[in-house]
């Protein structure tokens, strides 16, 4: 199976970013356990990360018939994109959403996600490891289990 592992706004700053919210693990990192844990698994992983909206949801269409399925973590713009939801609907392709900080106990305009009324199932509140638990997530998804 192929998967795109997907970052939005700001998780390019990672690791030096608020790191008492996010952590001191960098996107550089992030992306290093997710290629080593899909080897592990059989998993191709390519990794994308963009700041703008536009970006992220050319992406998302590109990875139409040329990914699996995708692990999206959309920063901001998971509380804010209709565009970035009608993308994921538009390409049918499975996608589990990640969030390193446990949104459900921060601000309350965190704790809408527009990503989540079309994802599989959503990831928060562990930090990178959620990364590489929505890959087995997805890989298990793919595989009807
Ligand atoms: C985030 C949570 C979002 O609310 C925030 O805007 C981010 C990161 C997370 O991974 O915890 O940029 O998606």
């Amino acid at each position: 199976h192929k998967a795109l592992i997907l970052n939005g706004p700001n998780l390019n700053l990672l690791g030096t970013r608020q790191p008492e919210v996010y952590g001191s693990t960098t996107l550089q990192m992030v992306e290093d356990m997710c290629l080593d844990h899909g080897k592990s698994i059989g998993m191709e992983v390519i990794h994308f990360q963009s700041n703008h909206e536009g970006a992220l949801i050319d992406a998302i269409h590109a990875a139409k018939g040329v990914q699996d399925g995708i692990v999206l973590n959309a920063g901001a713009y998971t509380h804010s994109s209709i565009a970035l939801m009608d993308a994921i609907a538009s390409v049918e392709l499975p996608v589990i959403e990640v969030h390193l900080s446990n949104i459900h106990a921060r601000e309350e305009f965190r704790h809408r996600s527009y990503i989540s009324r079309v994802a599989v199932g959503m990831i928060c509140g562990l930090g990178p490891q959620g990364y590489v638990l929505a890959l087995d997530a997805l890989r298990s998804h793919l595989q009807g289990e």
